[in-house]
């Protein structure tokens, strides 16, 4: 195996989806236990601050310092190298995880035990189910009562759609939870409570038919005996090749509170997620072993270090190895760039990085040329497909308290909405400015940093829009005659895309039909 094969092999790159409360940050943070990249529990823990309350998300937003580190987290587990993205939680900011979920091979799905499938889980499934990524399945704080796991799995099922297959399976739960016993190995990986902050080996009981396993299980063992004959006969075997066609889950059960089952989870990613996989671009589809580097940004972050404006481009490598100091060619401006310095966030802790290989996440300085879905290589032009913009859904128009400060206002408008913070269109007709959002929480966030950041203080209105399409079209003389016509209507959006403001849903259908030749976008493609 080249140098490249092996260096790829060894990568992981997934992330956690979650319904809020289930036991993301948590579990992260036993994840990085396991890694060792953290040293006691508790770290992530303190700095978790992306849900509940507007406040609480606006106290995380100044503390950017803090808050990136648990972006992106790199750590080495057994012989591989693991990336773990981390998405936002709070659902006013789906946008970002869409992309994120663009960057990773596999996803770690979390359920809280006593509650089941919650709407996040489901809405965060059908966008991995877009590109078919494989999940591995987490069913979490069996030390609580937790509905009947049979029904847990037919509700993943059911809801879901995807084939659930379980690896352990709960012995009992709550004050009776005594440890899961793994179907195919016949073994009871026994639960032992107080370690839940420690990395500690659990004793291990072979066979269910033993005395030591009944002298464990006491008075549930005739009842689990039972249940498993159930379980064995009803339940799918696991297959991996369905798993990595995203058609089948493995199910684990614990509680990631009493560190117990998540290390059969990173076990599980390890043996059977799949390493970096090829991608496809508009062009063709780059195999990640190959030798020249390719990358694309999913994410952009300012102002993570509030003494200097900086902002950080995230970058999926997808082939090649990055290196100090090393020229990258920006596809979409055409330009040079010369990467001196990225950053990595192994140990949870910026660091400077050496090297990078497909499946890592690296951060560039961006001084405002980096955008969304831009593609990096060595000199080839292609462009990596998949990484979507959504048309807002909510509608602003801003109006400045201090009317000398518009030009800082525009440039604050199209720094956050190039980090993807919020979409901002500059109608063609007039002078206004209006915002685009998915959730109502974004335009808050805009404004208060609007304020914390560029000094601009701005108040919104309401405004009579709908929704947002982006306009295009392979006829250029419909679209010119288009773009005369519907003027009043029309936009030119942050990244400079013609973009058709509807002020209802009945205008936007009668416009469609009365421009058959103009195609009127809900996502736009990043380039
Ligand atoms: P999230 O990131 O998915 O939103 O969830 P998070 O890890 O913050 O967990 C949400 C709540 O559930 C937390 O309690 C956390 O301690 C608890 N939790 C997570 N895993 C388990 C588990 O295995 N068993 C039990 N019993 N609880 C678990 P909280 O009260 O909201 O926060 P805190 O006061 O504990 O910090």
């Amino acid at each position: 195996m080249s140098n490249n094969a092996a260096e790829v092999a060894k990568r992981r790159t997934f992330a956690i989806i979650s319904h809020p409360d289930a036991g993301k940050t948590t579990i992260t943070e036993r994840l990085l236990l396991m890694g060792q990249a953290i040293n006691v529990a508790g770290t992530v823990k303190a700095r978790k601050s992306d849900r509940h309350a507007t406040s609480d998300f606006m106290a995380m937003e100044k503390q950017r310092g803090i808050s990136v580190s648990t972006s992106v987290m790199q750590f080495p587990y057994r012989d591989c190298m693991i990336n773990l993205l981390d998405t936002p939680g709070h659902e006013d900011f789906s946008e970002d995880t869409y992309r994120t979920l663009t960057a990773v091979d596999s996803a770690l799905m979390v359920l809280d035990g006593g509650k089941g499938v919650e709407p996040r889980t489901i809405a965060l499934m059908d966008v991995c189910r877009l590109r078919d990524t494989p999940i591995v399945s987490f069913v979490n704080k069996l030390d609580r009562d937790i509905r009947d796991p049979i029904e847990l799995l037919d509700e993943i099922e059911a809801v879901l759609n995807i084939k659930a297959a379980p690896i352990t399976w709960p012995i009992g739960c709550y004050r009776d939870f005594k440890g899961v016993y793994h179907l195919e190995q016949d073994l009871i990986i026994v639960y032992a409570t107080g370690h839940g902050h420690e990395r500690t080996e659990s004793r291990i009981i072979r066979h269910l038919d033993s005395d030591e396993a009944r002298a464990h299980l006491d008075d549930l063992y005739d009842d689990f005996v039972e249940q498993l004959e159930l379980v064995q006969g009803a339940c799918h075997e696991f297959d991996r090749e369905a798993f990595l066609r995203g058609e089948m889950t493995p199910v684990f059960f614990g509680t990631a509170l009493g560190n117990f089952g998540v290390d059969q989870v990173l076990d599980a990613i390890v043996d059977w997620a799949p390493a970096p996989l090829p991608r496809p671009a508009n062009e063709r589809t780059v195999e990640p072993t190959e030798e020249p580097f390719t990358g694309f940004v999913f994410k952009i972050q300012a102002n993570m270090d509030p003494k200097h404006r900086d902002r950080i481009a995230f970058m999926r490598i997808c082939s090649g190895q990055y290196e100090r100091g090393m020229k990258l060619h920006h596809v979409r401006t055409g330009k040079e760039l010369r990467i001196p310095e990225a950053l990595t966030f192994f140990a949870a802790e910026r660091e400077h990085l050496e090297e990078a290989w497909a499946g890592d996440i690296i951060g560039l300085h961006n001084h405002g040329t980096i955008q969304i879905g831009d593609t990096f290589t060595q000199g080839e032009s292609i462009g990596f497909t998949g990484i979507p913009h959504f048309a807002p859904e909510l509608f602003r128009r801003v109006r400045l308290k201090d009317p000398l400060k518009s030009k800082q206002l525009r440039q604050g408008l199209q720094e956050l909405a190039e980090e993807g913070a919020t979409q901002v269109f500059f109608p063609e007709r007039s002078n206004e400015i209006i915002l685009g959002a998915v959730g109502v929480l974004q335009f808050d966030v805009v404004a208060s940093r609007l304020k914390e950041e560029y000094k601009v203080e701005c108040l919104y209105e309401p405004v009579n829009v709908w929704s947002a399409r982006w306009v295009d079209s392979s006829n250029k003389k419909k679209l010119e005659e288009f773009t005369h016509k519907a003027m009043e209507n029309l936009a030119i959006d942050g990244g400079g895309h013609l973009t058709y403001l509807a002020p209802t849903r009945v205008n936007l259908s009668l416009t469609e039909e009365r421009w058959p030749d103009i195609r009127f976008l809900a996502t736009r493609e990043h380039h």
